[in-house]
Formats: structure tokens, sequence, C-alpha cells
């Protein structure tokens, strides 16, 4: 069964990081909306109120002394100030050179009609940034003047940047708590997969033991009975009826031992002793060893360079099993063929047959601990075979040829 809490946890960790990145951005946002509309209000109430003052001080002195409103503008956030008549030709600059110039605008008329001030953000021809305010002064004999003001943006702009900086910090912070939340769920899954592991190992250890121990014990007390049974049957006289009875019981002796000997090999937790195995030798004397009197044809083909890291002992016996488990599936006749190639930095074994193969509903099973379909099987042969090569840090799998019969291949690292 799957592990279901990491799932869940992922989920709730990757929604709350989701959540509150959504909820940090947004009031990033909110937050610097304020500020940049603070900014232009700023800009726009320090205009207006230079404006206001200087169209009082005009008023005051009747609308004759210009003058009167150059100290009034000589203020350090106005870049430049000036009034022009409706015609656009300017009557005061703060630089007196440009008075006389003539304004070439189209919104100085709307402006100067509809009364309205206006503010918008220009770049100085020294390249920075400043704010244009318009502002139609009122004559008191009716009319109107335009007062313009372009003031620096420089402190406006400090809360700008004071934002955008901000902005970077919160990047970071995100960034930091997704490289968080992402180093966690890493952990945690990991933990949770050892944990899980661990469990699966201790249940095993613990049925192996159990299997081990009585295995033994009963291949102890099975020894006894099959000692006394051969000495009762080499008293009987082959004439004598028993002896047949005695023959069956031997029979079914042999089959309870071989099965509780390979029962004692899988169920034990012995560790893999790996040590450079030579195939050419190791495969080819199986291979003559385990089809002795059989009828097929035997081929072997083995690469010079494959020779693989394993347990020789256990290797061996897999292999055995593959060969025997191939002639016993081809019957009487066929062709057995025992291959190794080097591949990389592994050695692929494959035992070949030209038996019927596995059908399809079988294919899940094989590899399951006492899956047989012969009569006399013990159904351990390929669940000894994966636990052995997977310890031994290699694969094996049992598929079907494309011409027919089956293939058993066992994948091993090669000696280094
Ligand atoms: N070469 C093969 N061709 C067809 N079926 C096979 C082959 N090797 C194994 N099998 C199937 O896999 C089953 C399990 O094999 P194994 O674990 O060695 O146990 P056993 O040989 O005792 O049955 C066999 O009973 C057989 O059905
Ligand atoms: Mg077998």
């Amino acid at each position: 069964m799957r592990p279901v809490l990491p799932a869940v946890l992922r989920s709730t960790l990757f929604a709350f990081l989701l959540l509150s990145s959504a909820a940090i951005l947004y009031t990033m946002h909110l937050n610097a909306r304020t500020v940049r509309s603070l900014a232009e209000s700023s800009l726009e109430s320090t205009a207006l109120s230079l404006s206001v003052s200087a169209e009082s001080a005009l008023r005051l002195s009747g609308g004759r002394r210009r003058e009167d409103v150059r100290e009034i503008l000589s203020d350090r956030v106005v870049a430049f100030a000036l009034i022009a008549d409706a015609e656009g030709k300017v009557l005061f600059h703060t630089n007196p050179a440009q008075v006389g110039r003539v304004l070439e605008e189209e919104r100085l008329r709307p402006l100067l009609e509809n009364g309205m001030p206006r503010g918008r953000r220009v770049t100085l021809g020294t390249g920075l940034p400043a704010y244009e305010y318009d502002y139609p002064l009122r004559r008191p004999g009716g009319g109107a003047e335009l007062l313009r003001l372009v003031i620096h943006t420089a402190r406006a702009d400090l809360l700008l940047s004071g934002v955008r900086r901000l902005w970077w910090a919160v990047g970071a912070v995100l960034a930091v708590l997704w490289a968080i939340g992402i180093a966690l769920e890493r952990v945690l899954t990991r933990q949770l997969r050892l944990q899980e592991e661990a469990g699966r190992r201790e249940r095993l250890a613990l049925i192996g033991q159990m299997t081990a121990t009585l295995s033994h014990e009963i291949r102890n007390a099975l020894g006894s009975v099959k000692g006394y049974t051969q000495w009762v049957d080499e008293k009987v006289d082959p004439s004598d009826p028993r002896k047949q009875g005695l023959a069956f019981a031997l029979k079914g002796l042999g089959r309870i031992e071989s099965l509780v000997n390979e029962l004692l090999l899988y169920a034990r937790q012995d560790a893999c002793v790996l040590r450079p195995v030579d195939l050419r030798e190791l495969a080819g004397a199986l291979a003559r060893e385990e089809t002795a009197g059989w009828g097929g044809k035997t081929e072997t083909d083995v690469d010079a360079g494959a020779r693989v890291l394993a347990d020789p002992e256990k290797l061996q016996r897999v292999l055995s099993n593959g060969i025997r488990n191939a002639i016993e599936a081809m019957g009487g006749e066929g062709t057995l063929r025992v291959a190794a190639r080097a591949d990389g930095k592994r050695v692929r074994v494959r035992i070949e047959d030209t038996g019927p193969g596995v059908p399809e509903s079988e294919r899940d099973r094989l590899f399951t601990p006492f899956h047989t379909t012969k009569a006399d099987g013990t159904g351990l042969g390929l669940a000894y075979s994966r636990k052995v090569v997977e310890e031994m840090r290699g694969t094996v799998d049992l598929r079907n040829r494309e011409g027919g019969g089956a293939v058993l291949e066992i994948i091993l690292p090669k000696e280094r």
C-alpha cells in the first residue's frame, strides 16, 4: 500500500505556501498602489500650494508685480517656473533669459478655457524626472494666464524606490519561503519512506527468523525420520508388499526435505559476500552440469569481459534455478541458450529457452514465494533469485521471447 500521509502532507504544505504567497503579494500590491498614489498626490499638492501662493502674491500686487512671485518660486523643489499669456508668450520665467519666448503648445488653450489645473510627469533636458503642473491664473480684470511649475520629483521618487526595494525584499522572502517548503517536503518524504522501509524490513526479518527456526527444526526431525525409514527400507525384502509404501514415504520425505532446504535458503538473512565472478567459467560449468542427460541442445555464448561483482554461491543458485526452469519448461527437447554480455558498467546474463513461455496472467506472480505451476515445484526459485540479486544491486526479470519461449534476464554490476 502506498503511503497516504505524504500526499496529504504535501498538498497541505503547498496549499499553505501558495496561499501565504498570494496573501503577501496581494498585500504588497495594495501597499505599492497606495504609496504610488501618495507620491503623486504629494507632488500635486506641493505644486498646488506653490501655485496658490504665487497667485495670491500676484493678486495682492494687482497682477502687476510678477517679480514678487520669484521669491515664492525660488523654493528648492522648483526646477523652473513661468507665466505665459493666452497666446503662449512667456511673461515671466525663473530664468530671465527665457522671457519673451512663445510656448508652442496645443494644450494651453483648453486649459485656460476650462480652468482646471493639470499635472503630468516629464523628463527635463538634463534627463532628470520632473513634474509639470499647469495652473490657470485668473487675472482680476478677466482673462487668464498660465502658471507653469516644473518641480523635482526626487522626494516623491524616494518613496517609489522604497517600494521597489520592498518588492525585492518580498521576492527574496518568498524565494526563501518556497526553498524551505520544498526542502521540508523532500526531507519529510524521505523520512517517511525510510520509516516505512525500516518497518517493512523489520516485518520481513521477523517472518524470516520464524521461518528459519521452523525449517531448521523440521529438517532435524526429518533427518531422523528419513534415516529410520531408509534403514527399514534396506531391511525389507524387495518382494515384500510394504516395500512400495516405504518408497512412497521416502519420496515424500525427499520432497519435504528439498522444500525445507529451499525455504531455509530463502529465509536466511545472511549478507552477500561480493567477489569478482567470471561468468565464462561459471555459466559454462552450470550449463553442462544442469543439462546432463537432457535431450535438447545447449548453447553458451559468454563475453570474455563478462565478470561481475556478486556472491558466487548465491549467483550459482540463481543461474542453476534459471537453467532448470528453462529445461523443465521445454520438456525433453528444445534449445537452451546461456549468454552474457558486458554492457557499460553492468553485465547482462540471459537464459533463453524455446518452451511455451509465460502466460500473461502469470507474469505478476512469477516472483511471489510459493507460486508454482509444477506438481513438484516449490515456487521459491524465482523469489529467492530476486531477493539475492537485488541484494547484489542487480535486477532480474522473466519475459517471453519474440520468437516464442522465455528469457530470464539477470543484470548485475560489472567487476571494476
Ligand atoms: N523458463 C520458463 N518458462 C516458463 N515458465 C517459467 C520459466 N521459469 C519459471 N517459470 C514459471 O515460474 C514459476 C516459478 O518458478 P520458480 O520460482 O523457479 O519455482 P518452481 O520452479 O519451483 O516452480 C514456475 O512454476 C513456472 O510456472
Ligand atoms: Mg524453479
